[in-house]
């Protein structure tokens, strides 16, 4: 959500870090601020808005080759100058940035407010920083300080913190909000993500739950909360700033949707074999005995990641046979769910870091379960949780909704459904027929993207209306509710998603002329169902945009998109809706890349 940026090195920190915070302004944008060891003094500055406006309120004389910065996105208190990130005690001595949820604030509040400390701010990081300045002062050494002061609080946190008394030397922590370290020349980095750091380093070192480290210019050490050294491994990141451009597109979400063909390219690369028609996937680490054993398919992710499950849940149960299913890891990690020796659980998440995901995660390892992680970004939280699983390979996602990394994701599902259905009973003729299937999808999604001036068209047609309805069946259920939420998150228009067949149980009341329909029609065995679902729409009065494989009477407006194999059809369905979303979006003035209410990595609760 918010994000954080260190630098300690031979040159001024200012520039840097505002180029970090750009980077990381995705996360989440109400306030940015920034501060700086300067001789023994520190230098702040901090504004509501953007990081623009921080740039502009930074002077020209802001020097010092030590600091951190931060773009917040409010828990704790309103979106205000004071309330922005970083936090000083009253002598100026600390400084703090912190992304998380510090959950026994206000009793802490209380504790220090009754020793005399008055504060500035309503946020629970202000409490943070003082708990330090006063531990700082009986010991000599910052991360020290900082170790103790994280022991009397209760919560989530990634902080970086300067010390005035301490040119030089930055102390990072992390528990269940992300700290990756970046390696440079005579030069160290910190950020709450690698988007901060790779135009400096691609050397990143990411830290664990409980671990502090200590950044100086020529390298760092890390240890845990109770003082013990740890041993870190650094890992070479292969995204690059260009990856960061908008690449000449008016938005982000318009350049990751277009980049889908070669995005869904590189998720498939390498892993169809097509010796045995079956999916090469080195990183499940199981081999076929134990890929046979299991009996159940259970799914979790949040959001846009969890409906993807849902498509992979279809997938595996056709394919493999298997029965399966996804779930909100939002709610399954507080129902105390039954782990099953012989499910296998599959974790989805883009970001690697949703911390709903990550607490599910940890629940089901805890519990003993086997969880697979399909993750686009290398090395993160849940990659690492996980006992194995796919890289999405999609490249970074910078606009806030999710696009390529979902089609990436159904990609997944399928090459994951092939091989657990080949280690089992599916023949080599479907397994053949699912690997051609793959193969098309790239030019098949090039095909579909020269639609856009016709999705264009009727996206403008339909935006002007107060709600919509998607609906679809079975496989097409999924793709509904990816199609209503990219419309919600990104124009703002209410849109349900419900089952064709359940719409007579309840919601067909809502049908008129003023509520359209947007309706996933594949050309499989339940098209006739659809289209009698069509016919009752279109007889109370309900306009209906159809996305299918054919144009039908019934529809005002149809969206034809090329045939695949029928379990792979979903996938191809969906991208018509992200262009759809988008060009309402704009159509209605929207800020396409930064809805408001939301941030791209939701590491809180
Ligand atoms: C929607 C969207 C969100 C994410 C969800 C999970 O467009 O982006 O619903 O899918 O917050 O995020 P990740 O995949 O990073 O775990």
């Amino acid at each position: 959500m918010c994000g954080i940026v260190a630098y300690v090195g031979p040159k001024d920190a200012a520039p840097i870090l505002l180029e970090g915070l750009q980077r990381l302004e995705y996360r989440g944008y109400d306030s940015a601020g920034l501060a700086v060891v300067n001789g023994k003094s520190l230098k702040m500055r901090k504004v509501k808005g953007r990081v623009a406006d921080l740039a502009e309120a930074v002077p020209a004389r802001f020097k010092g080759a030590c600091g951190i910065g931060h773009t917040r996105w409010a828990t704790h208190g309103v979106p205000s100058d004071v309330n922005a990130h970083p936090h000083l005690d009253h002598e100026q001595r600390i400084a703090v940035v912190h992304n998380g949820i510090i959950e026994n604030a206000d009793a802490l509040r209380q504790r220090l407010e009754g020793e005399g400390v008055t504060f500035e701010s309503e946020t629970d990081t202000e409490v943070l920083c003082h708990l330090i300045a006063r531990t700082v002062k009986e010991t000599d050494s910052l991360d020290d300080a900082v170790r103790r002061a994280l022991k009397s609080v209760v919560g989530t946190y990634g902080i970086a913190v300067i010390d005035a008394q301490r040119p030089g030397e930055i102390v990072v922590a992390r528990n269940g909000s992300p700290i990756v370290l970046g390696i440079g020349e005579k030069e160290m980095f910190a950020a709450s993500d690698v988007a901060a750091l790779v135009r400096y380093t691609r050397q990143v070192v990411h830290l664990e739950d409980g671990e502090l480290a200590v950044l100086r210019a020529d390298g760092f050490h890390t240890f845990t909360s109770d003082a013990r050294e740890t041993a870190k491994e650094p890992f070479t990141v292969d995204w690059d700033t260009g990856h960061y451009d908008n690449g000449g597109y008016e938005h982000y979400l318009l350049k990751e949707i277009s980049e889908q063909p070669d995005t869904v390219a590189r998720t498939l690369r390498g892993r169809i074999d097509d010796r045995f028609h079956i999916a090469h996937l080195g990183g499940l680490n199981m081999d076929a005995r134990e890929t046979r054993s299991f009996r159940r398919v259970k799914i979790i992710g949040c959001g846009s990641a969890y409906y993807s499950g849902q498509i992979g849940a279809q997938l595996i149960e056709e394919l493999a046979r298997i029965p399966a299913d996804a779930e909100p890891a939002s709610e399954f990690r507080y129902r105390n769910p039954v782990v099953e020796p012989d499910t296998l659980y599959v974790a989805i998440s883009q970001s690697g870091e949703t911390y709903d995901t990550l607490a599910a995660v940890q629940e089901l390892k805890r519990k003993g379960g086997r969880v697979l992680g399909i993750v686009n970004t290398v090395g993160s939280a849940i990659a690492r949780e996980c006992d194995g699983g796919l890289y999405l390979h999609a490249g970074p996602e910078v606009s806030v909704a999710s696009t390529k990394a979902f089609t990436s994701t159904a990609v997944s599902f399928a090459l994951l459904a092939l091989h657990l259905a080949r280690v089992r009973d599916l023949s080599p003729a479907d397994g053949r027929r699912i690997c051609e299937g793959l193969r098309k999808l790239p030019e098949q999604i090039e095909q579909i993207l020269k639609l856009d001036e016709h999705i264009k068209t009727l996206a403008e047609k339909y935006a002007q209306a107060p709600s919509m309805m998607f609906v679809g069946r079975v496989r097409g259920y999924p793709v509904a509710r990816e199609g209503a939420q990219k419309l919600k998150e990104i124009s703002y228009v209410h849109a349900e998603a419900y089952p064709a067949s359940e719409l007579k149980h309840g919601p067909l009341a809502l049908i008129s002329h003023e509520l359209p329909t947007v309706a996933i029609v594949p050309d499989d065995e339940l098209l006739d169902k659809n289209l009698t679902t069509l016919g009752e729409i279109r007889a109370r009065s309900g306009r209906i945009l159809m996305i299918g494989h054919r144009t039908a009477d019934a529809a005002d407006d149809c969206v034809v998109v090329p045939k695949n194999e029928t379990e792979l059809d979903p996938i191809l369905l969906t991208i018509p809706l992200q262009l759809f979303a988008y060009h309402a979006a704009v159509a209605l003035g929207r800020d396409v890349d930064r809805p408001r209410n939301l941030a791209k990595s939701v590491t809180v609760e």
